[in-house]
């Protein structure tokens, strides 16, 4: 038998895709076996996200370094674990939080006890000598290995606007999606040929070519449909067929340009009310036929959201992001009132894997579709391209074809494909 009992915890301040520090956290157990994780972060952060703690010592990294977070995994949570059996997940997730003793883990951080937990699950898996899906997925369902029949269909995203883009498009993300019935290998190819025609065609006009922070491209266009006349454009002189091989989806992120008079995006002066902007994405929607829509609205916009479901629910998928926050209360709230169709699942959001698990569990049950998210600052980290195969979600989303920190994910999820279904 193999002594799963933890051992030590290591820690230690790294870089994201962004050049900005987070947490990468070592757990060692008594048999030597060992599992790392990185922590990502968000730019375009929810208000009810758990708490991600820096160091505000404007003197360093301004103010963003993360040296409290890691002394927190290697006294406090270090201490209070050792000894604990890893592969009692729940166990460790639990005591993790009741040492933080706040609902949003304000206190210890959810950065370092994220790390922790994710670190925990692949030091069980490598006990186990188990590739970290087979785990996770086992994890997930109370010991039992259940089939796992398909890999996620990734949604690219292509285009960034918002917070995530230098040029000056509102909405945050413009994404191609595969059709779900093409194998993985061959969506990849897709978004990626894909890719390189959009960047051909940006350059053809004369357009900004550059990358935003998810490695789509981040032009200056004179409105937020623009992007999507330019997709279609892109996908009309390809091999593919728009709403036969490939479809659009949109991260709106529109609590980043809500204010006190309403939705105010770059199309037009006066800020839309809540109705007015519903009809607006009712009508990009009937030019461009979107599959998936996340956070149309505001992450208060509650009416909305039960609103532009009802209109729009049966054409597509409507997802929360900032809406939900990875969080049970919040996606249970949304399910009593038909507020979305979908979850967008970022396990930083709650901080810890079992409650994330717990999500998902709600989710499905309740017949809410799951995509499995990286956030805009990431690290080279696979563990969510794992998770996303554990849980069979509907989706992935990992960013464009492109960036180092991207396509680790992506290049994961070939590996897999190759391990269960033996092609690429
Ligand atoms: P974030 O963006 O990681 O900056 O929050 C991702 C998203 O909004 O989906
Ligand atoms: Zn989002």
């Amino acid at each position: 038998m193999v002594d799963t009992k933890i051992y030590t915890i290591l820690s230690r301040e790294i870089l994201d895709s962004r050049g900005n520090p987070t947490v990468e956290t070592t757990v060692i157990l008594n048999s030597g076996y060992r599992g790392m994780a990185a922590v990502p972060s968000g730019a375009s952060v929810g208000k009810y996200e758990a708490v991600e703690l820096r160091d505000n010592d404007e003197k360093r990294y301004g103010g963003k370094g993360v040296t409290k977070a890691v002394a927190n995994v290697t006294s406090i949570i270090a201490q209070k674990l050792h000894g604990m059996d890893v592969l009692d997940q729940e166990s460790i997730d639990k005591t993790m939080s009741a040492l933080d003793g706040t609902p949003n883990k304000g206190n210890l951080g959810a950065n370092s006890i994220l790390s922790v937990s994710l670190a925990s699950a692949v030091a069980a898996a490598n006990s186990q000598t188990q590739p970290l899906y087979r785990y996770l997925n086992s994890l997930a369902n109370h010991g039992n290995v259940t089939p796992m029949v398909k890999i996620p269909t990734p949604m690219f995203n292509v285009i960034n606007g918002g917070k995530h883009g230098g040029g000056n498009l509102d909405f945050q993300e413009y994404h191609i999606i595969p059709a779900s019935n093409k194998s993985f290998s061959d969506a990849l190819r897709l978004g990626a040929e894909l890719y390189h025609s959009v960047k051909n065609l940006l350059i053809h006009r004369g357009a900004i070519h550059s990358t935003g922070d998810e490695g789509g491209f981040a032009p200056n266009l004179s409105t937020n449909k623009d992007p999507l006349e330019i997709l279609s454009e892109t996908i009309r002189s390809s091999n593919y067929r728009l709403g036969e091989d490939v479809f659009f989806g949109l991260d709106v992120a529109a609590t980043s340009f809500k204010n006190e008079s309403g939705y105010l995006i770059k199309d037009r002066p006066v800020a839309f009310r809540t109705n007015d902007f519903i009809e607006y994405i009712k009508d990009l929607h009937k030019i461009y036929r979107l599959l998936i829509l996340e956070d149309p609205l505001g992450e208060d916009d509650w009416d909305g959201w039960v609103q532009i479901t009802k209109e729009l629910g049966n054409d597509m998928l409507i997802v929360g992001d900032d809406l939900l926050t990875t969080n049970p209360e919040r996606l249970t709230r949304a399910v009593t009132n038909h507020a979305c169709s979908a979850i967008l699942l970022k396990p930083n959001q709650i901080g810890t894997l079992t409650e994330l698990i717990s999500v998902v569990n709600i989710a499905k049950k309740n017949d809410i579709k799951c995509i499995v998210s990286h956030r805009s600052g990431e690290t080279n980290d696979t563990f969510i391209a794992d998770l996303a195969v554990a849980v069979q979600s509907d989706y992935v989303k990992f960013g464009a074809p492109a960036r180092g920190e991207r396509i680790a994910k992506y290049n994961r999820l070939l590996q897999i494909e190759k391990e269960l279904f033996g092609k690429n």
